[in-house]
């Protein structure tokens, strides 16, 4: 035998030196659940380990992930149903307290990159990522709506934006309001292929976003399908996007390496709740082991293509690396 692949398995220095794919803190964006309040930590149930954070104990939380070298943040709020309404207005109240805090996450911290999401389920009391109108979801009114919530968040201080509607024409439509009002340095990270998942179901209990009738399905894409993933890619493109990005991720890992052997754009995984929620329970029960099975599946999606990577586990990593 001339070939024996095995001798590069023989020891850990030489796995080391083929390692094909290596994780880095530098990877990641953490989200984080911001809730209204002082001194607020409650723990989402079906995502043990991740909390809904009030502003004064997330600025802790950003300046502990600072210094292990986690330095990108999602900023997800959760609203009590008094506040939403048809229009998601709450969405870009200048006085609301997510807004204050991401003025308030930037200045204390400027070195910290901060992402908004722009979609009006945790503001919409119909739950929907769109305006609802006799039972549908209207996407040119959504537009409107969106670019309004896409300028107060700019205002307040977003680095990036990421649009997680999937509304057809929102990448062009908020790239033309930010550049009319000067924001032409604020970026854009779209959920282009973002699939109609069952796993959201987490993230939806942590912000109490459900939709209150039907489902995503007339703007989410279905899961059946991978070459539609270049449609919305070519669009997000032409459009302006700075990055795509394929949601769920361990389910997808085919679309992720899609998108990235058609693209030079920076492509990002959003391993999503229901991906973590998953490996916490299994390994609550002892029926895996739950920090071999993060750091499989994490390496699996940057092994896919993906430069960036959302996920719950981005602090636990850190943690691991130190
Ligand atoms: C809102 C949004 C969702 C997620 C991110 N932004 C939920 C949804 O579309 O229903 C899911 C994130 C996760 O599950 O971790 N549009």
């Amino acid at each position: 035998m001339l070939r024996r692949p095995r001798r590069n398995r023989k020891s850990q220095g030489i796995r080391d030196m083929v390692e094909e794919t290596r994780l880095s803190v530098k990877d990641f964006i953490f989200p984080l659940f911001l809730i209204d309040g002082i001194n607020q930590k409650v723990e989402v149930a079906s995502m043990p380990g991740i909390y809904r954070l009030s502003l004064d104990l997330m600025l802790q939380e950003i300046e502990a992930c600072l210094s292990l070298g986690i330095k990108a943040f999602d900023i997800f709020p959760a609203y009590p149903e008094v506040k939403k309404d048809k229009l998601a207005t709450e969405s870009y109240n200048p006085d609301t307290f997510y807004l204050k805090a991401i003025y308030k996450i930037k200045s204390t911290f400027p070195e910290a990159v901060v992402m908004t999401d722009v979609a009006m389920d945790p503001y919409s009391s119909d739950g929907h990522d769109g305006l609802v109108k006799d039972g549908k979801i209207l996407n040119d009114e959504t537009l409107e709506i969106l670019g309004k919530m896409s300028l107060a968040q700019a205002q307040a201080g977003a680095d990036i934006l990421g649009p997680s509607d999937m509304m057809d024409g929102r990448v062009g439509y908020i790239r033309s309001v930010l550049d009319e009002n000067g924001f032409t340095d604020v970026s854009i990270m779209s959920y282009t292929a973002k699939y109609a998942s069952a796993f959201y179901g987490p993230f939806r209990d942590a912000l109490d976003s459900a939709p209150k009738m039907g489902d995503k399905k007339t703007y989410q894409m279905d899961p059946a399908n991978y070459y539609e993933a270049l449609i919305e890619a070519d669009l997000d493109t032409e459009e302006g996007a700075d990055f795509l990005m394929v949601k769920p991720a361990l389910a997808y890992l085919d679309v992720i390496r899609l998108l990235k052997d058609n693209s030079n754009l920076p492509i990002a995984a959003y391993n999503v709740s229901g991906e973590y929620a998953m490996i916490k329970a299994s390994a609550e029960r002892g029926w895996i082991d739950g920090e071999r099975a993060m750091l499989e599946s994490l390496l699996s999606i940057k092994r896919a293509g993906a430069n960036v990577i959302l996920s719950y586990f981005a602090k636990e990593f850190g943690l691991l690396e130190k």
